[in-house]
């Protein structure tokens, strides 16, 4: 894309990556972003956020479909007509090798009023994999078909089916294949995590192999791995060919980061700083409390979302090394708001 269309373009929130504008999704990551992370994402800056939709953790299908109670719990947004508090509309993720069961799931999270649903194929985990789930699928292309023909089937027709992989299980050699089958099954569009199920999360991303699935398949595809700045995106942009991307660690490094890419915030040049991480943490830790999330979980989970932040930002590695140690949330905080000050 020029220069001049992504100016044009970027602040346009896309509906779907099929939509005019820029499609900027939050990608789902398990023991992250749950109802709580998703909703301190999206309700930043008076909930101008820049997200156009977020994609829950994965529920896993096994034999039986996942009943009511289990989407809702991944999905809490559900009882709000499947969107967050600031409006951003939240995918339900289904995870399985059943194509009934998934398809079952699937008209389960339709009726309870989902806003799309989108189909994992791209968990290393060797537990699921092992399991007939994830990114062991991708090397049935036939079967990917299957599922998503399935599931598609199952839902009303104006309801997005949308489908996550990654580059191919050791290689991305047979990628087109892959989005035949995910183009041919009746998806609405295509996410591709640019790394292979081998590589787990270890560089280098193949941003290119994004652009051979898309130009092969010509769905709306949508590119995800290692977004972490603004520079990241149109990198990958270039690469890819893509106009809609994904961001899940990179929203733990910079959470404005959606904001940035739309312009509406500067590059970031030291605000998203301890000073204004920190306040973050702390609203984040309060709303995991009300949430009813316990003490010693919720100081985890602020843990986890510093330990990701400091991989990417040297100058928070000495104080996630002093918070670890730590028990208690009022020490924690202590130390945080020393670092903040
Ligand atoms: C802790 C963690 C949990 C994840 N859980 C999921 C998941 O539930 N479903 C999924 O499709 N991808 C999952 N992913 C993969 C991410 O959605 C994304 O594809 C990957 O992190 C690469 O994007 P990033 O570099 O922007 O983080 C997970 C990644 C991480 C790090």
């Amino acid at each position: 894309m020029s220069a001049a269309a992504w100016q044009a373009v970027r602040a346009v929130i896309a509906g779907s990556p099929a939509s005019a504008g820029l499609f900027l999704a939050l990608a789902p990551m398990d023991g992250v972003t749950d109802a709580v992370y998703r909703e301190v994402i999206t309700d930043l800056d008076g909930g101008r956020s820049g997200v156009s939709a977020c994609v829950s953790e994965f529920v896993r299908v096994c034999r039986d479909p996942a009943p009511a109670k289990v989407l809702l719990a991944h999905c809490p947004e559900l009882a709000r007509g499947g969107h967050t508090r600031a409006g951003v509309p939240v995918l339900v993720q289904l995870l399985g090798g059943d194509p009934a069961a998934l398809a079952a799931t699937a008209a389960l999270a339709a009726r309870l009023g989902a806003p799309g649903v989108d189909l994992n194929f791209g968990c290393p985990a060797k537990t699921v994999n092992n399991h007939d789930g994830g990114a062991a699928l991708l090397r049935c292309p036939a079967r990917i078909y299957g599922i998503v023909a399935a599931v598609r089937d199952a839902v009303p027709a104006a309801l997005p089916v949308s489908v996550k992989i990654r580059v191919g299980w050791d290689s991305s050699e047979g990628i087109e294949e892959i989005a035949a089958a995910v183009r041919g099954g009746g998806a609405s569009w295509l996410t591709v995590h640019a790394r292979t199920r081998t590589q787990g999360y270890a560089p280098p991303v193949e941003w290119p192999a994004i652009g051979r699935a898309r130009a092969s398949c010509g769905l709306p595809t949508v590119a995800n791995g290692d977004l972490l700045a603004v520079a990241d995106v149109a990198a990958c942009a270039a690469q890819s060919g893509c106009s809609a991307f994904m961001i899940g660690r990179g929203s733990m490094v910079d959470p404005w980061l959606f904001a940035r890419l739309r312009g509406w915030r500067a590059e970031d040049r030291g605000d998203a700083g301890v000073a204004a991480l920190a306040a973050l943490w702390r609203d984040y830790h309060e709303r995991l409390r009300a949430a009813g999330v316990s003490p010693g979980r919720a100081l985890c989970r602020v843990k986890q979302w510093l330990r990701f932040a400091a991989e990417r930002r040297a100058a928070l590695t000495s104080l996630f090394n002093e918070i670890k140690i730590l028990d208690r949330w009022e020490d924690a905080l202590a130390v945080i708001d020393a670092a903040a000050a």
